[in-house]
């Protein structure tokens, strides 16, 4: 029997994790992530449902029943802990993360982690397939979903389906590694509308159809055989801009910014970092391109300071603890090699903060530096331009970032090029007032325009 919602989301995480306080006691915290971030203001708009993971095992969660929070209407899908360990660290981030994402980490190809991915694409699938009224949107998201919208047309034909890549789409030569490459490409043409960050994503997915599956293409456009025309096509993700400025403009924002300033001894520059610690973001060569420039007496430990949050994540996946064993390492030793008391070449914090502490380091931060190996967007660096209201500040970005396309005014770095970062680190350093409010404006400018409700009406109006 059909359900009630116009409009579902089906993402991999619920917008909130459920956390188990100390006295035993249970709560929702935001989970992290630019998806989360994207989607939540298209929720409010479309009073939609939303399918999720509420980010704790089921036996953790006990039975979860559909709820509301702060006027959204979320539905949890509950997962085993052999089910977070095959489907979520392993088939999701530890085999499709790192062939995604240019095979910066080795991928790894388990058939246990296969099956529990279909497992639990199928429970999301017939979740949205009960909740969904006659003829209503079904919008998937992301990596960790991609076999959903063939499952969904299969339990509901009448219904529109529209599936979202948050991360990049690998070349047609990478993607050919994956054992089940074809399963994969029939999934997301159970979609009408398979939309990605960037057109080259779009392009290589129409290629690898095209090769893989022999369907014939046109363009962007895949003919099925039963007649139904497939659409890939680019929609870049953004941010709630008008919040966002909003929220760096307000007293209490102000005021914070004032007091991280104060806390780090009013310094003369300050640069920052954040990140999910993530070993596709470049952590580790950005502060080793900082800390040589620190050593070659470009930045002084006395009046600057880079800042870097790294947020926890996927912290069960091996690679992930490698990372982090290797990124307090080398903060280690560089404040250890070049700190003074009371002056850390590096401030280092391994936690999560609300918006409105990040929105205060946007607004403290000078240089922004964004150095990922590989980025299917990166909302940070839209987050950072938009809490610039004063059209001042540098961002230094990485050009494999999806951002890199719109922010041509950013100062562009090969994150693997250590000598060229620092050039642009430096650069970006010394420019003129004049200088930083040109590349600035402009890239408000085209922020202005393409914010997260343009994203999702420009793709809920092609769908
Ligand atoms: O944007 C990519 C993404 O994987 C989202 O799908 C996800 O919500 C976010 O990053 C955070 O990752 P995770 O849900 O694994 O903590």
């Amino acid at each position: 029997m059909p359900g009630h919602a116009n409009l579902v989301i089906v993402a991999n995480r619920l917008p909130v994790d459920q956390v188990r306080e100390p006295d035993g006691s249970t709560s929702w915290r935001r989970s992290p992530g630019g998806l989360v971030s994207a989607l939540e203001p298209v929720m409010r708009i479309h009073d939609g449902a939303w399918i999720g993971w509420p980010g704790v095992t089921s036996e953790q969660a006990g039975d979860l029943q559909p709820f509301q929070l702060d006027g959204l209407s979320l539905v949890p899908i509950g997962l085993s802990a052999d089910e977070v360990e095959g489907f979520y660290e392993g088939f999701s981030n530890a085999t499709l993360w790192p062939l995604y994402h240019d095979v910066v980490a080795k991928p790894e190809f388990h058939r246990e982690w296969w099956e529990s991915y279909v497992a639990v694409n199928r429970r999301f699938a017939e979740r949205a397939a009960e909740l969904a009224a006659p003829g209503a949107t079904v919008w998937v998201h992301d990596y960790q979903l991609q076999l959903v919208p063939a499952m969904v047309r299969e339990l509901r034909p009448d219904l529109k389906i529209g599936f979202f890549l948050h991360i990049p789409f690998p070349p047609t030569e990478l993607f050919g590694q994956l054992p089940w490459r074809r399963q994969i490409l029939e999934g997301l043409l159970g979609a009408d509308l398979v939309g990605f960050q960037l057109s080259g994503g779009a392009h290589n997915f129409v290629r690898l159809v095209k090769q893989r599956v022999g369907h014939h293409t046109e363009g962007n456009d895949v003919h099925l055989p039963d007649g139904r025309v497939v659409r890939a096509q680019a929609f870049p993700i953004s941010i709630d801009v008008a919040a966002f400025e909003e929220l760096a403009g307000s007293e209490s924002v102000e005021q914070r910014a004032t007091e991280i300033r104060a806390a780090l001894g009013n310094p003369r520059k300050v640069l920052l970092g954040i990140d999910r610690l993530d070993y596709t973001k470049g952590i580790y060569p950005r502060l080793r391109a900082y800390s040589e420039l620190v050593a070659d007496g470009h930045f002084d430990v006395h009046d600057s300071v880079f800042i870097q949050v790294a947020t926890p994540s996927r912290e069960r996946v091996e690679q992930y603890r490698l990372l982090r064993d290797d990124v307090d390492r080398l903060v280690g030793r560089i404040n250890g090699d070049l700190g003074e008391i009371g002056y850390p070449a590096i401030s280092y914090l391994h936690s999560s903060y609300p918006q409105h502490e990040m929105a205060a380091l946007y607004r403290v931060a000078d240089i922004m530096v964004v150095t990922p190996y590989r980025d299917g967007m990166n909302l940070v660096a839209k987050e950072y331009v938009a809490c610039r209201l004063d059209d001042d500040g540098a961002l230094v970005l990485s050009e494999f970032t999806g951002a890199a396309a719109e922010f041509r005014q950013a100062w562009q770095v090969n994150p693997y090029d250590i000598d060229g970062m620092k050039a642009a680190i430096l650069a970006a350093a010394n420019a003129t007032e004049d200088e930083l409010t040109r590349r600035m404006t402009a890239m408000r400018r085209n922020l202005r325009g393409n914010d997260v409700n343009h994203w999702a009406a420009s793709f809920l109006a092609a769908l």
